[in-house]
């Protein structure tokens, strides 16, 4: 690090709830990578590695430490014996992705012993774990044919699908979507499955996308599923749920202010633009069901591969989000807080009472 980062703010001040930051450099391959550990309270860190061209180190250092302490928080509310960790590699991938970057990478992630397991994010794939994987035994989200979860975002969905049904019975009494409206902006990977689940269930669903041939793929495989051109259209159209499946910031002042749905509940991270947006929600009546609680089922899915892949037995864990997501409403309404406000408490509750007393985690 060449001392402190433009913020004016140096590592441990910016970092100051974590336990580890680890800067890696490899000059033959070109890797640049930042690898932070939030919390191993709960067990090692466990998050994804994001291949992204940042603008500078001191980007790439903020979004790793904001990224890792997501983890804690979403690893801890998921009833995960693992705590918060998340890498960063700082470059575009299409240019410089490699083979032998991403074992040198392999090799940085070995060093930490089984404190941080790595998984895919942003810029990178099941392929890339298996190549990881050669120089290093913390890694998950591996391919199929390496004995991995491959795609987590079949169980991504499943959990979304599964905190909306929570959501749909805390407002409406049922826990059903069937008769609903709910509008998915975003049909990606994720946001594909969540339609098959919602229409299955009986609701209405009107999509949107800014890649066409991703709407096309819907219309084709449920003709019965409407489409609009943009999410600024989907938000001010009349829907009773609202799942941001795209980017994060979703829920922004000018969303809040034209939003006709009760109930927002999808898989992107970081739905929430600015801090007090959950308030001005609830003030508007809409029940925000938090990100990292519906969206965790793509962690509980890779991290069955540390006990030997088993698609039956994440799947029963991701039904849990039912559960938790309706635990987070009960608290809410007990403490007289909102939804992200006692999905925090929650996942506080666990890392303070379920967490090691003895300090930092060590295999
Ligand atoms: N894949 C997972 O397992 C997983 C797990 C947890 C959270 N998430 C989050 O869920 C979200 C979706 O993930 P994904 O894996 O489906 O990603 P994806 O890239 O496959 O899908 C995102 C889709 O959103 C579309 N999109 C981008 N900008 C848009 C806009 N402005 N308006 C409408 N559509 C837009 C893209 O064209 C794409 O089809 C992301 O925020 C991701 O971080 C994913």
């Amino acid at each position: 690090m060449s001392g402190a980062p433009s913020s004016g703010r140096d590592v441990f001040e910016l970092g100051s709830e974590h336990e580890q930051v680890v800067f890696c450099n490899d000059r033959a391959t070109g890797l640049k990578a930042i690898i932070a550990l939030h919390s191993t309270a709960l067990g090692p860190g466990l998050g994804g590695t994001r291949f992204y061209p940042y603008a500078s180190t001191d980007d790439a250092l903020v979004d790793v430490l904001n990224l890792s302490r997501g983890m804690s928080y979403k690893n801890a509310l998921a009833g995960l014996d693992l705590g918060g960790g998340k890498a960063v590699i700082i470059g575009d991938p299409a240019e410089i992705k490699t083979e032998a970057l991403l074992r040198a990478y392999g090799r940085f992630v070995q060093s930490l012993n089984g404190r941080y397991y790595t998984a895919c994010d942003v810029g990178t794939f099941s392929e890339d774990m298996d190549h990881i994987a050669r120089e290093c035994d913390f890694v998950t989200g591996r391919t199929v044919a390496h004995g991995g979860a491959g795609d987590s975002s079949v169980l991504t969905a499943y959990g979304v699908f599964q905190g909306m049904r929570a959501a749909a019975e805390q407002l409406w009494g049922e826990p059903t979507l069937a008769g609903r409206t709910v509008g998915v902006a975003g049909v990606g990977k994720v946001g594909r499955h969540l339609v098959r689940h919602l229409v299955e269930d009986g609701a209405t669903v009107v999509v949107t996308d800014v890649y066409a041939p991703s709407v096309e793929a819907i219309r084709s495989a449920y003709p019965e599923v409407q489409a609009v051109g943009s999410t600024d259209e989907l938000v001010a159209g009349a829907l009773d749920v609202y799942a941001p499946c795209a980017l994060g910031g979703a829920i922004s002042d000018e969303v809040v202010e034209v939003l006709s749905a009760k109930i927002v509940c999808g898989a992107a991270n970081n739905q929430l633009a600015h801090p007090g947006i959950e308030k001005q929600l609830e003030e508007r009546g809409v029940l925000y069901a938090p990100d990292y609680c519906v969206n965790s089922g793509g962690v509980i899915q890779v991290a069955d591969e540390l006990e030997g892949f088993s698609f039956e037995r994440a799947q029963q864990r991701a039904a849990g989000i039912f559960e938790t997501t309706r635990r987070v409403f009960e608290l809410a309404k007990a403490d007289g807080v909102t939804p992200a406000d006692a999905a925090d408490r929650l996942a506080e509750r666990r890392m303070r009472e379920v967490g090691r007393l003895r300090g930092i985690h060590l295999r």
